[in-house]
């Protein structure tokens, strides 16, 4: 960058890494991609393989709905998978799987990833689905939920993952509100060595879902489940059909195509389907990952988020394999049985490229640097870090004892409705512990206040991104107007992403957090809104309020205001209750840390919830301006 002494406040690449790079000359990439974004993008798509061309890189003729390589054929599976069978990765590692006990592990090459998924996509298609039907994901971290998303992709079905941490409520809205054709499940899964039924979740949640026809149900831990006749169906029952085995056609696809559809929690209301397409979003991923990751054929990757969240989607399963690249995934979570678990497997499998959150480094962190000592970590290159801003302190940690000062940390900014990194270094970028550096090529990002003017360097305020990019949402899925209304009509050109951050003096972007009603608990994105709908399906509550606030480990934890019926009393019980309703309801991610009882719950006079006050409140912080409040 523009520095020519050091200066102590950054932290350099090594010679090694820069002169290793995909990418070397950052600055000259970056200028010229901003100056015409849609000559960056045509380049990058070009690497890619199109059954024919499109007629104009970007149609922005009907804002906000803009469209990348309209006209353009292809499929994402297609480049993922098929196109890398015609050379030398056909017989190179696309995907190493290890089960969360270590008593097992799978590998796929690409030919047998290959087989793999057109043996589901036979299954899926022989079950009905065809080209736009909704098939809902539902399962734990094992190597058949990588296989449903693209054997979905692979025959132009619409994949809608809901991670499998989520609980009844969450997945039958899901599966409702998507339509949903087809379940694909397993038996359950582990978490901490404890059983999760998640086909009893699906079962109860399929009690008022209409639309579904079929289940497909993996076999993973070998419980035993309740099977409806006609309904489900084993999986090993269906690969022992005829109709699974054999080719499977990849269906030529319109750029613009969906491919799936992603639910995430906004300010307020259901979660929104974030709609993400054939082409753009394939650009948009194969890019982000080749350049910020700078994947090449010797590496090995492994992203710890579940492929049921957009980092997933986009860093296990799209990015990479887009890249042709070895990818490993793990069913467990980082310190079961002992603190040691990711450390050793990063020996185990020679990883050289780990993308994590920072609750993670925060959690392993407080186990001491004894646990990875114990491991020979030299395997490692880049580190990476997503999903809410990490602390200095954790930043210092991650480069310190598991980087051993030789790996740069990728700390990469976006979100479910971007598809793709919209900030982030690469390896040749300078680093500031805690900033997620620049924006990615074509990008720019600007700190704005209320009225949409800029604010000075230093200065806090909404972080908006300003060029249209290809992997960015195309709409909510059968919601255009909420499209319009939550991410384009506050800043109008503007796109707002619901951060707040500000940009200092060289340039650099520093996230501050959500300014909605979302809350980040452990990197997961989760709706105020959601949490109070769960909470009030309990006899005894009559209206609540639920607020994100600080913590150690977590970022965020949610805290809950409950106001009572009529005959009920506040009691350590009743305020446990609450708590195990809204995870069951919800899912265990969404337990609250606490639930409060309260006379009223503070609103305007419009009858707005004042989550600021309370806020405010439980912190022992200042309530600021209350004329607003209905007495
Ligand atoms: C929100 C999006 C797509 C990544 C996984 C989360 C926060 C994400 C960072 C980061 C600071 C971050 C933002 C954003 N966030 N990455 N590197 N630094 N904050 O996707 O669930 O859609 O959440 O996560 O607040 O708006 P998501």
């Amino acid at each position: 960058m523009a520095t020519t002494a050091p200066d102590p406040e950054f932290y350099y690449p090594s010679e090694d890494i820069v002169s290793k790079a995909i990418l070397k000359d950052w600055d000259g990439t970056a200028a010229a991609a901003l100056k015409d974004p849609a000559a960056f993008w045509e380049k990058e798509a070009l690497e890619l393989e199109w059954f024919s061309p499109w007629n104009k890189v970007l149609d922005d003729s009907n804002k906000p709905f803009y469209r990348w390589f309209d006209g353009a054929k292809t499929n994402i599976a297609h480049n993922a998978i098929d196109r890398h069978l015609k050379n030398f990765r056909k017989n190179k590692l696309a995907l190493i799987w290890e089960s969360e006990d270590g008593r097992y592990d799978r590998t796929f090459s690409y030919y047998s990833l290959n087989r793999e998924v057109s043996r589901m996509a036979n299954i899926i298609k022989a079950m009905g689905i065809v080209k736009g039907d909704r098939v809902t994901i539902y399962m734990g971290r094992i190597p058949e939920i990588v296989f449903a998303m693209l054997a979905c992709a692979k025959i132009g079905a619409i994949h809608s993952v809901v991670f499998g941490g989520f609980s009844v409520d969450a997945l039958h809205g899901r599966i409702s509100d998507s339509e949903s054709k087809l379940v694909i499940t397993c038996d359950g899964s582990f978490q901490n060595g404890k059983l999760v039924e998640l086909k009893s979740i699906v079962d109860e949640s399929l009690k008022h879902c209409p639309t579904v026809e079929n289940v497909i149900v993996v076999k993973r831990t070998g419980n035993e489940v309740i099977m409806e006749a006609g309904r489900d169906h084993w999986y090993h029952d269906l690969c022992a059909l005829p109709i699974a085995n054999g080719k499977c056609a990849t269906e030529v696809m319109d750029a613009e195509d969906p491919l799936f559809i992603l639910y995430t929690s906004g300010s307020t209301g259901k979660p929104k389907a974030i709609l993400h397409t054939h082409g753009g979003y394939m650009v948009g991923t194969y890019s982000t990952m080749k350049y910020a990751f700078d994947i090449k054929d010797e590496d090995r990757f492994w992203c710890t988020a579940d492929p049921g969240w957009i980092t997933g989607h986009s860093y296990i399963v799209y990015g990479p394999l887009l890249n042709g690249a070895t990818v490993f995934m793990f069913e467990g979570g980082p310190a079961f049985p002992y603190p040691n678990r990711w450390w050793q497997l990063i020996e185990r499998y020679g990883v050289s490229i780990f993308y994590t959150a920072p609750t993670a480094i925060r959690s392993l962190m407080r186990f001491g640097e004894a646990w990875p000592n114990k491991h020979d970590l030299s395997s490692l290159r880049l580190l990476g870090s997503v999903g809410e801003p990490i602390n200095p302190e954790a930043w210092k940690w991650f480069y310190r004892v598991i980087g051993k000062e030789r790996c740069p940390i990728i700390d990469t900014w976006w979100q479910t409705e971007t598809g793709a990194f919209m900030i982030t270094p690469t390896p040749v970028v300078p680093l500031k512990p805690g900033s997620g550096t620049r924006p990615f090529f074509g990008q720019n990002a600007e700190i704005v206040d209320e009225e949409g003017n800029q604010v000075e360097d230093g200065q806090e305020g909404y972080l908006v991104l300003t060029n249209p990019w290809p992997s960015m949402l195309r709409t909510i899925y059968r919601d255009p107007d909420r499209y319009v209304n939550s991410y384009w009509s506050k800043f109008p050109g503007k796109y707002m992403t619901g951060d707040s951050a500000r940009r200092d003096k060289d340039g650099y972007y520093w996230i501050i957090g959500r300014v909605d009603d979302v809350i980040k608990v452990s990197g997961h994105r989760l709706g105020t809104a959601e949490i109070e709908s769960a909470l009030i399906t309990h006899t005894a509550v009559a209206e609540s309020a639920a607020i994100g606030l600080p913590h150690e480990v977590k970022g965020q934890a949610i805290f809950c205001f409950v106001q009572l019926k009529p005959g009920f009393a506040p009691s350590e019980s009743l305020s446990e209750e609450l708590r195990q309703h809204v995870a069951h309801h919800l899912g265990p991610i969404a337990r609250p840390e606490e639930v409060k009882f309260i006379d009223k719950l503070p609103k305007t006079r419009s009858g707005k919830i004042m989550r600021r006050v309370l806020k405010a409140r439980a912190q022992g912080l200042p309530e600021g301006d209350l004329s607003t409040l209905e007495d």
